[in-house]
């Protein structure tokens, strides 16, 4: 018998200034998204913006729907137009940034667990690191350098090999 310890780094940052230009840049586009969030019933609202490999970037935004469970994540609307937009593309990497209309989110949202496992699916199609920004509407912003750090043991398509 043996345990095995799993941990990661995570970069912390006092605040959206303290971030690269480019990163500066990318989050803004998920304020923007976020902002546009069609989210009535939460009153959550999540953005996300995806830096392709060619430069573009693609944004998405939560959906949510009456029927509860018809709604999307941010994330997962934003890496599948992404994926269906620019299909040989590599993502880069994804901020996400969340705001509620009833309090302020004064620390970063991470990802939801299926939208974990949806960002990984492009991670491990294309071989490479799909690093992560995160951040509430104010506050320090977090940095993961690789979506398998935040899943760690995933299932992925080999086993089905
Ligand atoms: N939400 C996201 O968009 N991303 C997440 O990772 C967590 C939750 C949305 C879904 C729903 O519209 C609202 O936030 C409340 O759960």
């Amino acid at each position: 018998m043996q345990k095995q310890k799993i941990s990661f780094e995570l970069t912390v940052f006092d605040s959206f200034e303290a971030l690269s230009a480019s990163d500066q840049e990318l989050m803004t586009a998920a304020v923007t998204a976020r902002e546009n969030a069609y989210a009535p019933y939460s009153k959550f609202q999540v953005g996300a913006a995806v830096l392709m490999n060619n430069g573009a970037v693609v944004i998405g935004s939560n959906q949510e729907n009456a029927s509860y469970p018809s709604g999307l994540c941010a994330e997962r609307v934003a890496v599948f137009q992404a994926g269906a937009l620019y299909p040989g593309e590599k993502m880069k990497v994804v901020a996400i940034t969340a705001a509620s209309k009833n309090y302020t989110v004064d620390r970063a949202a991470a990802p939801c667990g299926n939208c974990r496992q949806s960002i990984s699916e492009y991670e491990v199609k294309q071989g490479s690191p799909i690093r992560l920004l995160l951040m509430g509407e104010v506050g320090r912003v977090l940095q993961c350098d690789s979506i398998a750090d935040l899943l760690p043991l995933a299932f992925n398509g080999t086993f089905l090999e």
